[in-house]
């Protein structure tokens, strides 16, 4: 299979289970089937100061946060081609002749750009950029010559426009662009993971987040405040699974070897979440066993964390090494767009 598959990600803070659950399992997953040509992972450093230009600092600094976040997780360099935007300046070029092949009305019915608007309190004061970052992602994926982008369901419309630039663009001038699919996870691995707090996201600023980098105590102590269900008072009365966190968390992560290893009176989720809703079983037990499961994925994140910490020289060199090789690959696209344009006025010398 020659496919090239590009993922991106957003430097605004750590990652978190959430980020974890959806798209670094999907990585992990796509990296570890190897059925691939390129596998690229971009830092959308660029795309986050689309609605942080005053906050530089704190998208400088997650950049490396993510990068050693990611690694810790388990992206391997020697498999996938983790990379920082901005590194590749091709694509700002790329984004200026895509820009004139969209309309304003086209972008503002864009649906995810219409949520964040609304989310941002933007109205009448959104960024020409960050209404244009759809455009900007559509060079991100075609620069690469990208036939494949994982994304959650929110990413959908992106890559849509993007397939809608890339057919203007070949009907235009000349059909040198793939159409990019998008590849929507299983339902168990898009799923959105809770806050701890019962909301219906994980999110920063919520401050209702479970963090990658947190260390053993952070999270237990976050397990055992989370939120479950009001009305389970008494261990013997009987308890709600939906809206329930606990729950939520382990029919993300829990598999019945967990339950051999750590509980073993229960042999799967089914039979732990009836004897919950019958009445007689208490929260902590279930916390207690949500923390042994989630301690598995952890721990060895954070072993890893502590060792790249040591190196983060060498995380920078990994990521300045690549940026340069995708800019290459870029620099090669944007020649293609000068030629099917016609702007590639070069040919006029040496005549
Ligand atoms: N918009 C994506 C997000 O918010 C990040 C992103 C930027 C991306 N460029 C991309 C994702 C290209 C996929 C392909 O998470």
């Amino acid at each position: 299979m020659s496919e090239t598959i590009l993922s991106g990600i957003r430097p605004t803070g750590n990652l978190h289970l959430g980020h974890y659950s959806s798209a670094v399992r999907l990585m992990l997953e796509i990296q570890n089937k190897g059925d691939y040509d390129n596998f690229f992972v971009m830092i959308a450093d660029t795309q986050a100061l689309t609605d942080n230009a005053k906050n530089v600092d704190k998208v400088k600094n997650n950049v490396i946060q993510v990068a050693i976040d990611l690694l810790s997780a388990g992206l391997d360099p020697n498999k996938t081609t983790i990379f920082i935007q901005s590194q590749v300046p091709e694509l700002f070029e790329m984004t200026g002749y895509f820009l004139n092949l969209v309309t304003v009305s086209r972008l503002k019915r864009n649906p995810t750009i219409k949520e964040e608007i609304k989310q941002r309190s933007f109205e009448n004061t959104i960024p020409a950029g960050f209404l244009t970052y759809p455009v900007s992602q559509a060079a991100d994926i075609l620069a690469f010559n990208t036939t494949i982008v994982p994304v959650g369901d929110d990413q959908a419309p992106m890559v849509e426009q993007t397939r809608e630039i890339a057919q203007s663009f070949n009907s235009t001038y000349a059909p040198i662009f793939k159409m990019p699919k998008a590849v929507i996870p299983k339902e168990s691995m898009s799923a959105r993971l809770p806050g701890t707090d019962g909301k219906l996201k994980m999110s920063k600023s919520a401050g209702n987040c479970i963090y990658l980098c947190d260390d053993e105590a952070t999270v237990k102590q976050k397990i055992m405040s989370a939120y479950t269900d009001p009305t389970h008072i008494k261990v013997s009365d009987p308890g709600k699974i939906e809206g329930n966190v606990v729950f939520g968390y382990l029919d993300a992560f829990a598999k019945d070897e967990h339950f051999k290893k750590y509980l073993s009176e229960y042999k799967n989720m089914d039979e732990l979440k009836a004897h919950y809703q019958k009445g007689g079983l208490g929260d902590v037990k279930v916390k207690l066993f949500l923390n042994n499961v989630l301690e598995e994925i952890l721990s060895p994140i954070r072993a890893k964390r502590a060792e790249l910490e040591q190196n983060i020289d060498k995380v920078y060199e990994m990521l300045f090494n690549n940026g340069k090789k995708m800019s290459k690959i870029a620099a090669k696209k944007i020649q293609e767009i000068h030629g099917a344009m016609g702007i590639n006025y070069e040919k006029f010398l040496n005549k």
